[in-house]
C-alpha cells in the first residue's frame, strides 16, 4: 500500500468518526430520544422531513463521489470497480429515501396528498411549484440510476449525455430543499446547502478545466502540422 493511500485512510477514518461522534452527541442532548415516537402526533412530518434530509446529504455525497471519480481523484486510493459500486449504490439508497419521504406526505394530515400528487410534478396542495421540483428530480434522477446497468445497452456517448443531467437534478433538489421545507430558513440547514453547493461547483470547474487541458494536449500534435504546412 502506498504511504499516501495509508494517508488517505486514516484520515477519511478520523473525520468519519468525528460525524458519527457530533451526530450522537447532539442526538442525547437534544432530548429527540426522551419523545416517545407512538406518542407524537407529528411523527409523519419529522419523518418526511428527515428522511428529506438524509436523502439530500446522499444525493450530495454520491454527486461529490462521481466527480472524484470522473475528476481521477480517488484513482490510486479507491478502484474503479469499487468507486462505481459505492457511487451507484448511493445514488439508489438517495432515491429510495427521497421516494420514501415523498410517500410519508399521505401520513401526514396536516396537508392531504394522494398518491398521484406525490408521483405527478406540480399538482400537490402545497407550494407545487418549488414541490414540483423535487418529484421532477425524482424522476430525472431514477432514469439514470436505472441507466447504470443500461450502459452496456445504450452506449457510452448517450449515457454521459444522460448523466450530466445529474447537475440539474441536483440543482432542482437544492432550490425544492430550500424552499419547499420548513428547515429551509434554519442555519445548519443553510450551511448543509451551501456546503453542498459550493463543493460541487469546485470540483465542476476543476474537472472542467482538467477536461479541457487533456483536449488541448490530444490537439497539439496536429495543430504544429498544420502550422508548419501553412
Ligand atoms: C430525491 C428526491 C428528493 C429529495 C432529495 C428531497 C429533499 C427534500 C429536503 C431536503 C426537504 C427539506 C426538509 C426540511 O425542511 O426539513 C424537502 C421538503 C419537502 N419535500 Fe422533498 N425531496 C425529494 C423528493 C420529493 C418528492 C418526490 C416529493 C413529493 C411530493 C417531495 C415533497 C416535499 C415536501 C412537501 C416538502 C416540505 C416538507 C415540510 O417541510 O413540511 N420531495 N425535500
Amino acid at each position: 500500500m502506498r504511504n499516501s493511500t495509508r494517508w488517505t485512510d486514516i484520515a477519511v477514518m478520523i473525520v468519519s468518526l468525528i460525524v458519527i461522534g457530533i451526530s450522537a452527541w447532539w442526538l442525547f442532548t437534544s432530548g429527540a430520544m426522551s419523545i416517545p415516537l407512538d406518542q407524537d402526533p407529528k411523527l409523519a412530518w419529522h419523518l418526511v422531513r428527515s428522511a428529506g434530509i438524509v436523502s439530500y446529504v446522499l444525493l450530495l455525497a454520491s454527486t461529490v463521489w462521481g466527480l472524484f471519480i470522473s475528476g481521477q481523484i480517488v484513482k490510486d486510493w479507491s478502484p474503479g470497480p469499487i468507486s462505481m459500486t459505492l457511487h451507484a449504490t448511493v445514488s439508489w439508497l438517495a432515491l429510495l429515501l427521497g421516494l420514501g419521504h415523498g410517500l410519508l406526505l399521505m401520513f401526514d394530515d396536516y396537508f392531504t396528498y394522494t398518491l398521484s400528487d406525490i408521483l405527478v410534478p406540480f399538482t400537490g396542495p402545497y407550494r407545487p411549484e418549488v414541490v414540483g421540483l423535487g418529484t421532477l428530480a425524482f424522476w430525472l434522477l431514477l432514469i439514470i440510476s436505472l441507466s447504470f446497468p443500461l450502459k452496456k445497452f445504450i452506449g457510452n456517448k448517450a449515457w454521459k449525455l444522460l448523466h450530466f443531467t445529474s447537475y440539474l437534478a441536483f440543482a432542482m433538489v437544492t432550490l425544492h430543499g430550500l424552499f419547499a421545507g420548513t428547515d429551509g430558513h434554519l442555519l445548519g440547514f443553510r450551511i448543509l446547502i451551501s456546503v453542498g453547493v459550493l463543493s460541487v461547483l469546485a470540483l465542476l470547474i476543476a474537472r472542467m478545466r482538467k477536461d479541457r487541458s487533456r483536449a488541448n494536449q490530444r490537439l497539439a500534435p496536429r495543430r504544429a502540422v498544420r502550422q508548419q504546412t501553412n
